[in-house]
């Protein structure tokens, strides 16, 4: 990206700011992209969310379930730019009415963004309750080196009842030790309590739901693939942007067909299936999966986009598929958990049965599917997986046992989308 030119979360956030919504944070995210908190009235949530509904992110986070509770959603887009909505400043397990003061002063203050009201946000989100933010931590360091900017947040403070805690801040920018909780002057022995709470709370998912922890694996996600609106419950798997490369490998394998059955294994929520459905419309397309939250999602998905020829089963494998496709299957996609077991560490917050594979190399899965699928592929069917690039150098020399043999691969990053064709059978012979 130019130096010289803004994010989409950044563009995004300008248009809000004319809403009358308040940018409280901007942080940078690793090496490239930016993430930019906002703070949004009720008064226009509802308008601000059909705005950026309008935008072309690739991810919202958040928004509904437990997260009701939270009000907040974080937009991703493809540039590595985030933003986050919040109706409130985050309270962690703190009433969410113990910032109302400071939140009418962002408000009151917002066409001119005042600098000593953001830094008095930032210290409120370095120590609040069990989920304390690092970035806030940094941007409340960086904005102590204007002593105007402290003294005018000093007097923000003492109007908000929070100068406890900005004095806290304080100190901790001072010597780093940055222990304590916001709170509003006097009662901070009830946040010093309800801050050990949420620490304690479990499962993991409720506790990040609480401290509105909007993590990718943990909370609700709507993923737009191929052009396609999915939506993956927590626990179920995340599409990447792979899912989209998937999708033109297979339509491109259906290109010139008029009348063509794909079946999309391990579908999850369904994106690479209806991306299928969708460009190929007259294709007939059914996933499958044993998870059937997500079966439900990808029907509902389906429903919502109008994607008649896309059809979803529960059930494992090939299992659940209608007589009808047996030796009628054009394409076999199918992105199949392929982690091997002694990798599972570093998957993070995202559900291990979405992604460990079986057998020590992780691929027991795919083994059972070719198993499988010859009495279901056409003569020149095609087969589509993805995996770790160095475990289709070993896996493709396994093909013949099943009569396919290995055709040209795409890499993306450290993984493949591998494409398996059946073995020619001689003249005269039978498939
Ligand atoms: C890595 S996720 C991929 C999801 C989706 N295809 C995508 O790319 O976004 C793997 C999916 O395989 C599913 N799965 C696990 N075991 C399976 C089985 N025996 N048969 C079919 N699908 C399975 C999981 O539930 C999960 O949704």
């Amino acid at each position: 990206m130019r130096p010289d030119a803004k994010y989409a979360a950044e563009l995004a956030a300008d248009r809000l700011a004319a809403d009358g919504a308040v940018v409280t944070a901007r942080s940078p995210v690793g090496d490239a992209g930016v993430n930019i908190e906002v703070l949004v009235p009720s008064s226009v949530w509802k308008a601000v969310g059909r705005a950026l509904d309008g935008e072309p992110w690739r991810y919202r986070i958040g928004g509904t379930g437990l997260w009701r509770r939270v009000p907040a959603v974080g937009y991703l887009w493809a540039d590595g730019s985030q933003l986050l909505l919040q109706r409130r400043i985050c309270p962690g397990l703190l009433p969410p009415w113990w910032f109302a003061p400071l939140e009418k002063r962002l408000w009151a203050d917002a066409p001119r963004r005042a600098p000593a009201d953001i830094l008095l946000t930032a210290a409120v989100q370095a120590l609040r309750p069990g989920a304390a933010d690092r970035d806030a931590r940094t941007r409340f360091v960086a904005g102590c080196s204007d002593a105007a900017v402290v003294r005018q947040a000093r007097a923000a403070a003492a109007g908000c009842r929070l100068t406890g805690t900005l004095d806290r801040a304080l100190a901790a920018a001072g010597d780093g030790r940055w222990s304590g909780v916001a709170s509003r002057d006097g009662r901070a022995s009830v946040a010093r309590v309800l801050s050990a709470m949420s620490r304690r709370i479990r499962p993991t998912r409720i506790r990040a739901a609480v401290q509105a922890d909007l993590r990718i694996g943990l909370a609700p996600v709507t993923v737009r693939i191929a052009g396609v609106e999915t939506y993956s419950p927590p626990g179920s798997f995340v599409p990447t942007p792979d899912a989209e490369t998937l999708v033109d490998t297979v339509i491109a394998e259906l290109d010139g067909h008029k009348h063509t059955v794909a079946i999309d294994c391990g579908t999850g929520n369904g994106a690479i299936a209806l991306g299928i459905a969708r460009h190929r419309p007259r294709a007939e397309v059914v996933g499958v999966d044993p998870d059937r939250r997500a079966v439900r999602a990808a029907r509902r998905a389906a429903r919502r986009a109008e994607l008649g020829n896309a059809r979803f089963l529960p059930g494992s494998l090939l299992d659940p598929l209608p007589a009808w496709t047996r030796g009628r299957v054009d394409v076999l996609v199918a992105n199949l958990p392929f982690y091997p077991p002694a990798r599972r560490a570093a998957i993070g917050a995202v559900a291990e049965a979405t992604i460990v594979g079986e057998d020590d190399d992780g691929l027991g899965l795919h083994r059972a599917l070719l198993a499988a699928a010859g009495s279901y592929l056409s003569v020149e069917a095609v087969i589509v997986l993805q995996m770790f690039s160095e475990q289709w150098a070993s896996f493709a020399r396994e093909l013949p046992r099943y009569g396919l043999q290995p055709a040209a691969t795409i890499s993306s990053g450290p993984f493949s989308i591998c494409r398996a064709v059946r073995v020619p059978q001689p003249a005269g012979g039978t498939s």
